[in-house]
């Protein structure tokens, strides 16, 4: 497993605002209901949610189970446990939520207990998903479902999003896709997970015998345009602007080079990089304070569902 040194600490302020504001416009309301259905989840239900860090599927789902329904969120991270447990209080009404802290590894649940077992954005970080997913499976019941909700980063950072800062020159744009090939290996090098992990999923879940294996992808698309009259824009625009203020750019660039030179990469290589991407920041931070920044991009975040043979 990875040493404890290269793991991410979600309760950390620099990981765990990725909890918080991204997740309030991460799904559609018409497709959380679209996936509901497509999982079947209802009323009285038992689900474990493993890697639950603040409850974010417990509280987007709850509606179509809670009712008489049980969810279990564990998490490695005792803080996040303790909060997402007072932040319940607000939610979980007319059904039952419990939090427990422990490791996905080794779940605390017994065979055959619950009717879904289900995790995002979870083994994307873990350096063996595949034990994970077996032990998931373990706890999910005879006709019950193993679900896998985990994004594709690889590709959705090679792609090409309409951005109104100035377009790269080819010759920068190939650099940039080789710095994300390379911080790819250095990642599984240094045991920090797999970021094209959602489109392996399937594959893996029927290696591990799952029956009924099926795919959706989230259709929620990041669009953001002056005014910025929506929920969802100014709440990118206000984060943006933050990442720009506080410490988080030189903290993330500093873990890009981590990436980078375990990976393989040229250290001298990655100061271009740097000076290439300070360069991007002075103009996105411009376009933030003259309000006439826009970006139109997809992510790629996968759902996949199996299920444990009778
Ligand atoms: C990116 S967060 C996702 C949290 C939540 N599922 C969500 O989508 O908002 C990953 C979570 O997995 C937890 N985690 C990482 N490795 C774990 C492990 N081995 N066992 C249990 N939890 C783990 C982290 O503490 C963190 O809360």
């Amino acid at each position: 497993m990875t040493d404890k040194s290269e793991r991410i600490d979600w309760a950390d302020e620099k990981w765990k605002h990725h909890l918080i504001g991204p997740r309030k416009f991460m799904l559609r309301k018409d497709t959380r209901t679209l996936i509901a259905q497509w999982l079947d989840i209802t009323p009285g239900m038992t689900i474990v949610d493993v890697g639950c860090g603040l409850g974010y599927l417990g509280y987007t789902y709850w509606e179509f189970f809670g009712e008489g329904g049980k969810y279990y969120g564990v998490d490695e991270s005792e803080e996040l446990i303790e909060e997402a447990a007072e932040l319940s209080g607000n939610w979980a009404v007319g059904g039952e939520a419990h939090f427990k802290s422990g490791d996905a590894y080794s779940l605390p649940f017994e065979d055959d207990f619950a009717d879904i077992a289900i995790c995002q954005a979870l083994l994307m970080h873990l350096d063996d998903p595949v034990e994970v997913l077996k032990e998931m499976k373990r706890v999910a019941r005879p006709g019950g479902q193993v679900v896998s909700i985990e994004p594709d980063n690889l590709s959705a950072s090679l792609h090409k999003p309409y951005t109104s800062i100035p377009e790269l020159t080819m010759e920068e744009e190939l650099f940039r896709n080789k710095i994300t090939l390379i911080c790819y290996k250095g990642r599984l090098k240094l045991g920090k997970g797999d970021y094209n992990i959602g489109v392996k999923i399937p594959h893996i879940m029927k290696e591990l015998g799952l029956d009924d294996i099926d795919i959706r992808l989230n259709d929620q698309v990041c669009f953001v345009e002056p005014p910025y009259e929506s929920e969802m824009e100014t709440e990118y625009i206000g984060n943006r602007k933050k990442h720009f203020i506080t410490e988080q750019f030189e903290f993330e660039l500093e873990e890009t080079k981590k990436e980078f030179i375990a990976g393989g990469g040229d250290p001298q290589e990655f100061e271009e990089f740097r000076k290439l991407a300070i360069r991007r920041r002075d103009v996105i931070k411009q376009q933030l304070d003259d309000g006439n920044f826009s970006i139109c991009h997809s992510n790629q975040l996968f759902y996949i569902r199996g299920t444990k043979p009778a």
